[in-house]
């Protein structure tokens, strides 16, 4: 534990971890090559601590010292104390939450280890059964938003495309409520080829799509499949033809009312509550 230390200066090297937060383009270049990502708002970095990333640093405004005393007593990480003008100054933006953490980047693991892997207490008994797949995702809410799901409706793993937006990005972060930090993810290198790892794990890959000719959500939920991976795509485009190719079966929540599609996020709200495994 360190004592709190008021910093005055914007150009103070020691704040670097937090300059230019609404840079997207280069926030999104910076973080994973200095190895960090920004936890924002006291609830969000208290998950990432119980999650057990490595804090950096703490930067606080000073009413918020008080609340996250505890936090501040567990961890070696320097604290900084800037006023509000200050921090809005460095980061770009009005920090409404107060509180701000640079926490350390894991490694990503191998899918295979994903897959292997025991879920989380409370996130199911025994083997990974429901998988989620995201192509492509490039808008970081409905990452978020897509984690959140997955950690209310029982999702065991999340897997990404290498086009995928950043889930430990700033906003994505925000958005699932720090279920990014809860979720087991990783992402896959080689695509769509390393779905191919998912059928040798014992998975059925179904890729959910508008496709006439697929089967529905609901016949796909009938066939209570023991492994089931769950592959999206695209906000525009939808799933590519490589990645509808790479898959078992095509999959479609039939529309009403001529409307085309759903959100991305909210197709897999619905996906997988539908699929949900029953008791192992
Ligand atoms: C906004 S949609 C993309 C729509 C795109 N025009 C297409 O042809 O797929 C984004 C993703 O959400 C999923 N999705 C949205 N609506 C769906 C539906 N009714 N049935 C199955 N998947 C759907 C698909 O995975 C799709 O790739």
């Amino acid at each position: 534990m360190a004592d709190p230390l008021t910093l005055h200066d914007p150009d103070d090297p020691r704040l670097h971890d937090y300059t230019d937060l609404t840079d997207v383009q280069l926030r999104r270049r910076r973080e994973p090559a200095e190895g960090l990502f920004i936890a924002e708002g006291e609830k969000v970095i208290r998950r990432a601590v119980q999650a057990g990333y490595a804090m950096r640093s703490m930067l606080l405004s000073a009413k918020w010292v008080d609340v996250m005393r505890d936090v501040i007593d567990a961890t070696p990480a320097p604290v900084y104390v800037v006023d509000p003008a200050l921090a809005e100054q460095v980061t770009g933006y009005h920090v409404h939450r107060g509180a701000l953490a640079s926490m350390r980047r894991e490694p990503l693991p191998a899918v295979s280890d994903l897959l292997r892997a025991t879920p989380a207490p409370g996130r199911g008994e025994g083997t990974v059964r429901r998988v989620a797949v995201f192509e492509d995702i490039v808008d970081h809410a409905n990452v978020g938003a897509a984690f959140r799901n997955a950690a209310a409706l029982g999702i065991d793993a999340v897997l990404l495309s290498p086009r995928c937006a950043d889930p430990l990005y700033r906003r994505s972060v925000k958005v699932s409520m720090g279920a990014v930090l809860q979720v087991p993810w990783t992402r896959l290198e080689s695509w769509p080829a390393d779905l191919g790892t998912l059928r040798a794990e014992g998975f059925t890959v179904a890729a959910l799509c508008l496709s006439d000719r697929a089967v529905t959500l609901d016949e796909l939920a009938a066939r209570k499949l023991g492994k089931l991976a769950l592959l999206f795509g695209t906000e525009g485009t939808g799933l590519t033809p490589g990645a509808l190719e790479a898959a078992d079966e095509h999959v479609r929540i039939p529309m009403d009312a001529g409307v085309d599609s759903l959100n991305v996020a909210a197709t897999s709200a619905v996906v997988f509550y539908v699929t949900r495994p029953g008791p192992a």
